[in-house]
């Protein structure tokens, strides 16, 4: 994680074709007389060129807002008390509930833009606030279309498993078999390329998601997890042995959980925008966990409660500032373990001769201005597969 790769006075050539990276190198290795007759030259001397960032945990698609809370926590309520009072998550799934297919799609796709134009090239998008079949088919219906609207990665994930809904507050099991059932229908028709579940106190036990977990496995599909966000429940050890893909959160994690992932494939996903914004929960303890050997990767957890959060840079700031990380461990963690968290570290997430070329160029001199530069968007110019997304700060698509 410390290892940048960084090359100076470097070239990279794209085949706009085929969308693919064809030549990453000294700039001095490449002659006039190589370059295809019709090729566009790009000048990004003095600044700053890297891969697409990659963030690999969103909520992308709900209804309504939640702005309320977001003063109300400022006035000294805390995210639990809310949560109590009917706010949380329950209220963006009444707003999700209500709201139809088109309004859930262009909320979601207004999202995704912003996302392209912070220079985010490839996303994850969860479910998970419709809690009933009806309105999690269409959500996951939604996901598809934005899926196949977007010009980069975009990958789907089924979150039935966010919280219990109220009506099933006294027959939890029973939602759990919904969700355990509806892995088939989604998995089925290509709905979706993971599934996730928030183990903890206040949403579904590891017992429960067993359940969920086992009919996964049967189905050969990809978990991902909310694990020890509030407590070290021993979720991101119970993951590890549950072949989870991803551990987000974990701001609890303890020496067992961190020892587990450090020994294994599953990335060890980071979220602090969200105790940032809803000030809820520690920061994840970052510097012992990379020290021990977890790949760790950052993301912004978009969502209306906790984090509405679209800038992967400022999450690379709060990961310096609250989590020490250093400027290279921030950059990785949001392009090449970000893409290994999304299972496509063979396609994105770096450039290399054969990837995908989601490239960025940013108005800076140096990488370490990227997280010192608070909130700013630096990004300039965006490429997405081989095609032109953002030119001169100005977004063409
Ligand atoms: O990832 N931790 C659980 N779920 C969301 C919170 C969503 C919300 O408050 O709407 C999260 O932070
Ligand atoms: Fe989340």
């Amino acid at each position: 994680m410390a290892d940048l790769g960084l090359l100076r006075d470097a070239a990279v050539g794209i085949n706009s074709e085929s969308g693919l990276i064809e030549y990453v190198g000294p700039a001095s290795a490449v002659s006039a007389k190589q370059l295809h007759p019709d090729c566009e030259v790009f000048d990004a001397r003095g600044r700053v060129v890297m891969p697409g960032f990659v963030d690999c945990h969103t909520h992308l698609v709900f209804g309504g807002d939640r702005a309320d809370e977001f003063y109300k926590r400022a006035a000294g309520v805390s995210y639990a008390e809310i949560a109590s009072q009917g706010g949380g998550i329950r209220k963006t799934m009444e707003a999700t509930r209500a709201a139809s297919s088109k309004e859930l799609f262009e909320s979601a796709w207004q999202r995704y833009l912003r996302l392209l134009e912070n220079g985010t090239t490839a996303v994850e998008c969860k479910s998970g606030y419709g809690l009933n079949i009806d309105s999690e088919r269409l959500s996951m219906q939604v996901i598809r279309d934005l899926s196949r609207k977007a010009p980069g990665v975009f990958m789907r994930t089924y979150m039935g498993a966010h919280l219990i809904p109220p009506d099933f507050a006294e027959r939890r099991i029973e939602y759990v078999e919904q969700v355990a059932g509806e892995l088939a229908y989604f998995h089925g028709k290509d709905l979706c390329d993971f599934y996730d579940i928030f183990v903890d106190p206040l949403a579904f036990s590891q017992q429960e998601a067993q359940v969920i977990v086992d009919r996964g496995r049967e189905l050969g599909m990809k978990l991902r997890l909310h694990a020890d966000e509030f407590g070290d429940d021993g979720t991101a050890a119970w993951g590890v042995a549950n072949g989870a893909v991803s551990a987000d959160h974990l701001g609890g994690i303890g020496d067992e959980g961190i020892k587990a992932l450090a020994g294994s494939e599953t990335i060890a996903t980071l979220l602090p925008g969200t105790m940032f914004f809803s000030g809820h929960g520690e920061y994840a303890p970052a510097r012992r966990m990379i020290d021990s050997g977890c790949a760790v990767a950052l993301a912004t957890d978009l969502n209306p409660g906790s984090s509405l959060m679209y800038s992967l840079p400022l999450v690379m700031t709060l990961a310096v500032l609250e989590m020490k990380m250093t400027a290279a461990e921030c950059l990785n963690a949001v392009t090449i373990n970000a893409a290994h968290a999304l299972c496509l570290a063979d396609r994105i997430g770096s450039i290399e001769v054969g990837k995908q070329a989601d490239i960025l160029i940013l108005d800076c001199e140096t990488p370490e201005e990227i997280a010192y530069q608070v909130g700013t968007n630096l990004v300039s110019d965006v490429i997405v597969n081989g095609d032109l997304i953002k030119r001169h700060g100005v977004m063409l698509f």
